[in-house]
């Protein structure tokens, strides 16, 4: 039977989930709920090691707790701290960094700047994926993954995140499916067509890009669609269709065919020009993104002479910016369209001190037998392939300039690089995402002197 207790916060823990500890010193996660908060909450599943608990009433508010803009704040798993004032997130997530570079890294010392806030906290993201899912209610749903229960897509009206008009837009793509009746992908019986809606847009260019990701095939109305929704809304530049025929529930298709316009959206960043397919990384806070590369670039402090290895280089933003400052750069990424567009992004910003190889960056370095003074890395937040970053050691560059989207791997990592004979006197957290518990930083590793 469910227990009713009375539970003071004491943490906010980086899976959105809020910590509190029973009189018996056992810990439990809520769903909800700020530090110093003191709640109503119902334990709703029993471990050994902890409860889990749902929030049923505030008691005792806190002093940090603001109201949330959106209206699907209470059930949307995408943002988490809509509620906590702004100025707050950066505090937790700067002790979080330091939390995990002490605890994980086990290194001391190391200064962990103040994060640096985010220009803009709401209509920031460039880039959403919504979900179609078949509801036994309603006939499907689309929008985004409701807290905590990864099946379930609620019928989204308005987000934050991006720009306004990603909420019309969604709302009208559900109205067209619907009225057509354009069958829905079930992923039981893998049958039906619609799977995920993905809307890009660039902020410094304002071309906006749609891309239909479906079962295989043609889906019913594909015509008829692209010409209603590009009146609808004028403002779209392209629209792309992608078919994912695999069962694996993923936004990225096999085949991509071009709908309308180009196929592509051209983004500026630091005053060079990014083309940005479908399926290509692009940084998602193009602003943030600005600030983060030149955080980096001034902890770097290139001279003009560096040979630069970029792994994990994606569409090539970071080499492409880096590349006037040093005398050569190579760029390494598993993912051949990131590739293609990368070489077809140093062409248009006529970069010619720049090679873009696809490989994997362990495969890469395994095989290479070129010296390099600086390495700048960008992994995913699985952080580097551990044979990837002995590998990336043994180079022994002067530099390594590491931008992390998890502290935690980043951690992980800066361990084994320090303990190989590398300084770490700073870390600079950048603000990405606001009101989610995202964190992106730069880190510079600096050689030591070898003493005599
Ligand atoms: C965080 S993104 C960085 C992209 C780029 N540095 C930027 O700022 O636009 C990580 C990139 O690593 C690529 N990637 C993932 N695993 C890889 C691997 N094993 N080897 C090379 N690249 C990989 C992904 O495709 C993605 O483009």
């Amino acid at each position: 039977m469910s227990k009713i207790v009375e539970l003071k916060i004491i943490d906010l823990a980086f899976d959105g989930k809020a910590v509190a500890k029973t009189d018996s010193g056992k810990i439990v996660f809520l769903n909800g709920g700020l530090t110093g908060e003191t709640v109503r909450a119902k334990i709703v599943r029993s471990k050994r090691r902890f409860d889990e608990a749902i929030v049923l009433e505030i008691l005792e508010k806190s002093d940090e707790r603001i109201e949330a803009i959106c209206r699907h704040f209470d059930h949307c798993g995408g943002c988490s701290w809509q509620d906590l004032r702004y100025q707050k997130q950066l505090e937790i997530k700067k002790t979080h960094v330091a939390g995990c570079i002490e605890r994980i890294g086990g290194l001391e010392n190391v200064i962990v700047r103040d994060i640096i806030g985010s220009v803009e906290q709401f209509g920031y993201r460039n880039k959403m994926e919504f979900s179609f899912n078949r509801h036994p209610e309603f006939g499907f749903t689309l929008g985004l993954h409701r807290r905590g229960q990864y099946a379930d897509i609620f019928d989204l009206e308005e987000c934050h995140l991006p720009s306004e008009r990603y909420g019309r837009i969604v709302g009208w793509l559900r109205e067209y499916v619907r009225k057509n009746e354009i069958p829905v992908y079930d992923i039981d019986e893998h049958t039906g067509y619609m799977r995920f809606l993905v809307i890009r847009d660039a902020k410094n260019s304002n071309e906006l890009m749609i891309n239909i990701v479906t079962n295989s095939g043609e889906f019913p109305s594909q015509e008829e669609l692209t010409d209603k929704m590009t009146a609808a809304f004028p403002e779209i530049t392209t629209i792309v269709h992608n078919e994912n025929g695999q069962k694996a529930n993923i936004a990225v298709g096999e085949k991509e065919t071009v709908l309308y316009g180009d196929g592509f959206i051209t983004e500026k960043l630091m005053g060079y020009s990014f083309k940005i397919s479908s399926n290509s990384f692009f940084q998602t806070n193009t602003l943030q993104a600005e600030k983060l590369y030149q955080i980096a670039f001034d902890m770097l402090k290139p001279t003009g002479t560096e040979k630069v290895l970029d792994l994990y280089c994606g569409t090539g933003a970071i080499s492409i910016c880096v590349a006037p400052k040093v005398a050569e750069v190579t760029g390494v990424e598993l993912v051949a369209d990131a590739i293609t567009a990368a070489k077809e992004n140093a062409e248009i910003n006529n970069c010619t001190n720049v090679e873009f190889i696809l490989s994997d960056s362990k495969d890469f370095l395994k095989n290479n037998q070129t010296e390099f003074d600086v390495v700048i890395t960008d992994p995913p937040r699985a952080g580097m392939h551990p044979k990837a970053l002995k590998q990336m050691i043994s180079l022994l560059p002067e530099k390594i300039l590491y931008i992390s989207c998890n502290p935690s791997t980043f951690a992980r990592d800066a361990k084994e690089i320090v303990e190989a004979g590398y300084n770490l006197p700073e870390v600079q957290p950048v603000d990405m995402f606001p009101h989610t518990r995202h964190i992106e930083m730069a880190a510079l590793f600096t050689k030591q002197e070898l003493s005599a």
